[in-house]
């Protein structure tokens, strides 16, 4: 998951991860009678391939066995022990060094998954890109493409003495493989290969194609990796043309005193606006009350003093994960469940979201779940002690609510602006003219993003959440619940729109005995080894559902 200040992320599902899971409790779920008539929230029935044979199931033994797990152990070890590292001033691919280090884990996939380098078509695609296509022998069914990135966040000198164990060592402590990528995201990518490596080996033959596409540079937002993939896919298989995606994401959290799976079905959009102040320099000796500094710093408490309000689209699937807690959780807050049944009469666009506020109530990282966030992170401004400042630079990052615009953040920065500019007497350049003498100039950064479109999660066509859904049932059993998750952050998957709308940002291994979530993007990054091993389950699992899913 990336998380660069560039177009960065922090977790995804932010903070609620760690909320949920600070609020973990061993709760054992009874259904309750849903007293809403029509259920909101039901439930998938676990899902099994029904096309068996002796070998298939030999396998499904072989992942649960001693011996699975200590070559899992190895394989991702060796994995987390090639520093793949992506820098946010990378250069070029053929040109900056430091992509070399790509050759050597292309390299140890091959030498550790032959099957699956012997069996799928491998294409390279802007070098270290790696595309591997399983052919099915239906064509026309749509493929199911599964993701994961090679790159890593780099670990900072200065940090690497705090490491319990060093960050590129793969150590193993019996329960977890220690290190950079363990679980952001060489766990996914090695899972993924592991489960297509042992279906080859029981001679699972797919009628529904399958396509593993591996980026090298989502941690600094793709542009060399994740772009030149999906534009690849496009070309060759066309829009819509695939059945589902699965990526990186969100996992599986303990809140109302139920466990959910949540795979992300939502992102919100991204947006970086610069604000450049110019006024007249001259010597500090004489001011004007007001300079160039003053005059942005009046602009920054008022875009403080305006923040976004917590709403709640209809879209937005922390609405559909409200409605699963209604439904199933026993610890659901009353206030919140009253809201929610009565909200079809009471939701009004235009006035309080009273839902969205009640919901929000629980915390900031739950609250900016359903709202846009707004930070002032970068100020210059000035370059000597005895100069006015004559160029003030101001940069808002924003993260886009589901069912709101870039645009809508553009109209509302453009309202404080033209009220500062008004006071000042300042030309108000909104998102279109130069930068001139005395003027507010506003602008968005190239890297802005709309909220992601959401993946449909209704349950009854058969649809690939269902598949989803069913899947993890199979698993874990059906005291798991599945829920639609929002993410905070984005994942490769930004660059993937076209290709379908079933999009999943989901980390399907869950190992209950986990104490805290597995650090990411900072020191102490670990991997449970029972998690993985659940990972590698859940996508051999997937893969043969999708194989005879109806889609
Ligand atoms: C797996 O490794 C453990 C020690 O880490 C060992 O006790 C066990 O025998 C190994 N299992 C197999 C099947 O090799
Ligand atoms: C339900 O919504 C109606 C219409 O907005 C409102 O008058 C009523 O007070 C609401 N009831 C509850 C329990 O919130
Ligand atoms: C505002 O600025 C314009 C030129 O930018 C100037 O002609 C005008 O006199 C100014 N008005 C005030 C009230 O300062």
């Amino acid at each position: 998951m990336k998380t660069s200040i560039a177009l960065g992320t922090s977790l995804l599902l932010g903070g609620l991860w760690l909320s949920f899971h600070n609020s973990r409790q061993h709760h054992q779920w009874t259904p309750t009678s849903p007293s809403i008539s029509e259920p909101k929230c039901p439930q998938v029935s676990a899902t099994f391939p029904s096309r068996e044979t002796e070998a298939l199931n030999a396998m499904d033994e072989f992942l649960k066995s001693s011996k699975f797990f200590n070559q899992s152990v190895e394989r991702l070890s060796a994995a987390v022990q090639i520093p793949t590292e992506s820098f946010d001033d990378m250069g070029l691919v053929g040109e900056d060094p430091r992509w070399k280090i790509f050759f050597d884990f292309e390299a140890y996939l091959k030498a550790t998954f032959p099957l699956v380098h012997s069996t799928l078509k491998v294409d390279k695609v802007n070098t270290h890109g790696l595309l591997y296509s399983w052919a099915g022998s239906d064509p026309s069914l749509k493929p199911t493409l599964l993701m994961a990135h090679q790159d890593v966040v780099p670990v900072p000198e200065a940090t690497v003495k705090q490491w319990t164990h060093p960050p590129f060592s793969g150590f193993y402590d019996g329960k977890y493989v220690w290190g950079r990528g363990s679980s952001d995201c060489k766990n996914q990518l090695i899972a993924i290969l592991e489960a297509v490596e042992e279906l080859i080996a029981a001679k699972f033959e797919p009628k529904r194609g399958l396509i593993l596409s591996f980026g090298f540079d989502e941690e600094i937002s793709g542009p060399q990796g994740a772009a030149h993939l999906a534009s690849y896919i496009l070309e060759k298989h066309g829009k819509n043309s695939i059945a589902a995606i699965v990526d990186e994401g969100a996992g599986t959290f303990n809140v109302w005193g139920a466990k959910f799976a949540m795979p992300g079905v939502g992102e919100k959009g991204y947006t970086d606006i610069q604000i450049v102040v110019r006024m007249p320099g001259g010597h500090s000796s004489i001011p004007p009350a007001h300079n160039g500094i003053g005059v942005a710093a009046e602009l920054v408490t008022l875009i403080e003093g305006h923040p976004y309000e917590p709403r709640l689209d209809d879209a937005n699937p922390y609405l559909g994960l409200m409605h699963c807690g209604a439904e199933h959780a026993p610890e659901f807050p009353h206030k919140l469940k009253k809201l929610l049944n009565n909200r079809s009469s009471s939701h009004k666009q235009c006035g309080k979201d009273e839902l969205a506020l009640e919901a929000a109530k629980a915390g900031s990282d739950v609250k900016y779940l359903m709202t846009t966030s707004v930070a002032v992170d970068i100020i210059q401004g000035g370059v000597k002690v005895n100069a006015l400042p004559e160029r003030t630079v101001i940069t808002v990052n924003h993260r886009v609510n589901v069912g709101s615009r870039t645009s809508d953040v553009e109209k509302k920065i453009t309202k404080l602006a033209s009220h500062v500019a008004h006071k000042y007497n300042l030309t108000l350049n909104a998102f279109e003219g130069e930068e001139s003498p005395s003027s507010i100039t506003l602008t968005s950064t190239k890297n802005k993003l709309e909220p992601a479109p959401v993946t449909p999660t209704e349950v009854g066509n058969g649809s690939p959440y269902e598949i989803l859904s069913g899947t993890t049932r199979a698993l874990y059993g059906e005291d798991m619940l599945v829920a639609p998750g929002i993410m905070t952050g984005n994942t490769d998957t930004k660059h993937y729109w076209p290709l379908t709308e079933h999009i999943f940002r989901y980390g399907p291994g869950f190992d209950p005995e986990q104490e805290g979530f597995g650090k990411i993007h900072t020191v102490d990054e670990a991997q449970s080894v029972k998690a993985h091993i659940a990972t590698v389950r859940w996508f051999s699992l997937f893969i043969r559902n999708m194989d005879e899913a109806n889609l």
